[in-house]
């Protein structure tokens, strides 16, 4: 969950040489980004350093990352014309240096820990097309879908289409797993889930299956969702804190892996409550194999690093141990 970013100083060192999206667009640097978590944190995978956001350039939308509200687009999509207009494009000539970044960073890895590549899923990506940047309501997102359904499954449609060929470039260059983030499906109800979501997502997880690595299919405020997302697809499905991950592995199944799912904030206490909080996820997610020790979303950028390696330290000992309380 962002394991590069601001909270490493070593990350800012080189953010303070380049904008975020030069980061991006510059192998070595995405590179080099991507790989400092694993010698300084001690993970036991590293995720390509990129963004989400960046295919949609490609499609067209105008993309800027600002200091303060993270990712805008500048003409934000809200009728059929500019829908038809997002052009489908030769993903791995134009998306070029995110494949040249994995080739280098799996060369660099030489097999220590395995790279994860990612996408952003359809609705998450539909909702800052149409908003034009983070939204705290989703309103103008809701307005297309229950007023122009034509225009959103039009949108969400080319999105998949698009995801599934970003993802299998990723994967023919070298990524062995992939993360789906809906980070933002949690503002759906369950009914709205199905009717406009899920089929774009399972269409999604579908395409990928040829692909025949690992998929992750990450959400936030799911407690609401969590079968539908389940059923939609993904081999391991995310679970943020505000499920207990035995709760979430009972609703989810026994056949599928888990990830999850320390709150982010917990970081910022000291390791006795660290640990407590490690134990307690290890033994809510007990000894059925498959899950994935994760923050349940993002690591925030003042987190104490020394925590952050604190947290890995625990996590590898206590759960080698099998954890008892
Ligand atoms: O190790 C890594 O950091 C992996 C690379 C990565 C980034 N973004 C880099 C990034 C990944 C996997 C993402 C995914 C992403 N991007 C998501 C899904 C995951 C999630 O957190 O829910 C979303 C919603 C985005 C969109 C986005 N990008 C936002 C909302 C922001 C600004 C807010 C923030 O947390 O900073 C970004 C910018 C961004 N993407 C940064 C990084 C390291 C910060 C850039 C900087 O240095 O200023």
């Amino acid at each position: 969950m962002r394991q590069a970013g601001r909270y490493l100083p070593e990350y800012r060192a080189i953010r303070s040489k380049h904008s975020f999206m030069e980061m991006c667009k510059i192998p070595e640097v995405a590179a080099e980004v991507t790989i400092q978590p694993v010698d300084l944190i001690g993970v036991d995978a590293a995720i390509l350093f990129s963004d989400i956001m960046l295919p949609l350039e490609g499609m067209g939308a105008g993309l800027e990352f600002t200091e303060s509200a993270g990712p805008i687009i500048k003409n934000p999509i809200r009728e059929l014309n500019q829908v038809e207009d997002m052009h489908t494009f030769d993903v791995e000539d134009v998306m070029s240096y995110a494949f040249d970044a994995i080739k280098l960073i799996v060369k660099e890895l030489g097999g220590r820990v395995p790279l994860i590549g990612f996408a952003g899923a359809p609705f998450t990506l539909a909702s800052y097309l149409i908003e034009g940047g983070h939204s705290r309501n989703y309103t103008k997102t809701k307005i297309m879908m229950y007023n122009e359904p034509v225009v959103w499954h039009r949108l969400m449609t080319k999105l998949t289409d698009m995801l599934i060929g970003y993802l299998g470039a990723q994967v023919r260059a070298g990524v062995a797993a992939v993360q789906v983030f809906d980070s933002w499906i949690g503002c759906l109800s369950p009914g709205d889930y199905e009717e406009f979501a899920m089929p774009h997502s399972k269409r999604l997880f579908e395409g990928l299956k040829p692909l025949d690595v690992p998929t992750i299919h990450f959400g936030t405020e799911t407690s609401t969702l969590i079968e539908k997302i389940r059923d939609a697809g993904g081999d391991v499905v995310g679970v943020d804190w505000r499920l207990n991950i035995d709760e979430g592995r009972r609703r989810i199944g026994y056949d599928r892996a888990v990830q999850g799912n320390l709150d982010p904030n917990v970081l910022f206490s000291n390791t006795k409550v660290i640990e407590s909080h490690v134990r307690d996820i290890l033994n809510r997610a007990g000894t059925h194999p498959g899950h994935i020790f994760n923050l349940g979303h993002g690591i925030l950028p003042e987190t104490p690093p020394a925590n952050a390696r604190a947290l890995v330290e625990m996590v590898h000992e206590l759960s080698a141990k099998g954890c008892a309380t």
